[in-house]
């Protein structure tokens, strides 16, 4: 049971609701000493869960996760403070990456990239935010290649974090991907790189997307259509701030192509799918695919889960008839990759 200290008064309340911001539970790791209380929101008001003055424990932490608390709610100066230690703290893992244990650096380096995620959802047109993304996501995937076998573990981990879906499903995405591509050799190492950041990256438009939509059962059609677009949000979000080229943001563009052809097919729509009307590679037909299999075999507050076998049925739908042998060593590397 979690300890709440008290109960302000409803002035108080309102106070709190004009000062307090959200931040992540995993990221109360990065607090030093506390100038304020951490909050919890619950039932329509706010409770204290830690002391001012306090660095959070461990123990204080876990006891927050356990009682389903995503988000914890602290003042500002202590945001800053938080954000500060967590850019420091993945600049420090980013650059040392290759220095002591692997796994223990892969681990570490994953959580404080997706930590870091929620930030550049906040702040999209942070130039250093996106580049400490940037350069981060570009070491660590040199870091994977050059450490296969970990892969799996990685992948697991971060799935453990239990993070919200739009913090882990990019990275999760792109770590599958940059696994698949490597196991099959017929990309150039620079090409898996830029390939692993176009994936990572090619969400970051639903950071134009207030943030109480994701979670919703029924969406507004204003809002469905906010959600068509965050992959044109993504593009132009990029466009011009990173070192990607016209190929792989164009990759980010249209990234959701295949979610078209599989609203068909789960709606078991028996009109002609319509034909495409640019015709799309590999490269972004396996961007698409891993978002897509991440996306299903993981549940959300709305709908539970796919199994792998499932995803796989409708993902072969999608594109087996292009890409047959793509589709046939996907299948042998899943296997593989989970049985890991
Ligand atoms: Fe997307």
């Amino acid at each position: 049971m979690l300890a709440t200290q008290g109960f302000h008064s409803f002035i108080e309340q309102h106070r709190l609701s004009l000062k307090l911001r959200p931040i992540l539970v995993g990221e109360l790791y990065l607090a030093r000493k506390l100038e304020h209380p951490v909050y919890i929101f619950k039932n329509g008001f706010f409770y204290p869960v830690i002391n001012e003055g306090s660095v959070p424990s461990k123990d204080q932490i876990n006891a927050l996760i356990k009682n389903s608390h995503k988000e914890v709610y602290v003042y500002p100066s202590d945001v800053v403070e938080i954000k500060k230690n967590l850019e420091t703290a993945l600049v420090k893992v980013t650059r040392s990456l290759s220095v002591g244990d692997p796994l223990e650096n892969g681990t570490k380096d994953m959580k404080l990239l997706s930590l870091n995620l929620s930030g550049l959802y906040q702040n999209p047109h942070s130039d250093e935010m996106l580049m400490l993304q940037f350069q981060s996501t570009q070491n660590l995937s040199k870091f994977l290649l050059e450490n296969k076998k970990f892969q799996p573990y990685f992948y697991q981990n971060l799935i453990r974090e239990n993070f919200h879906f739009t913090l882990s499903q990019p990275m999760l995405s792109s770590v599958l991907l940059l696994s698949f591509l490597q196991s099959i050799h017929l990309f150039h190492d620079k090409e898996v790189e830029n390939l692993f950041l176009a994936s990572y990256l090619k969400d970051i438009g639903i950071s134009m997307i207030p943030g109480d939509k994701y979670d919703l059962k029924t969406l507004t059609t204003r809002d469905q259509e906010l959600f068509a677009n965050h992959a044109d949000f993504s593009f132009d979000l990029l466009e011009g701030r990173v070192p990607l080229s016209k190929n792989y943001l164009t990759i980010i563009k249209h990234h959701h192509f295949l979610n078209d052809k599989m609203k068909d097919l789960l709606q078991r729509d028996k009109k002609k799918m319509k034909d495409p009307e640019i015709i799309f590679g590999i490269e972004s037909t396996l961007v698409s695919v891993f978002d897509i299999l991440v996306a299903m075999t993981s549940e959300r507050p709305y709908r539970k889960s796919m199994s792998l076998y499932q995803s796989l049925e409708l993902i072969k739908k999608m594109m087996a008839d292009d890409y047959p042998q793509e589709f046939r060593a996907l299948v042998v590397f899943l296997k593989q990759f989970y049985k890991n």
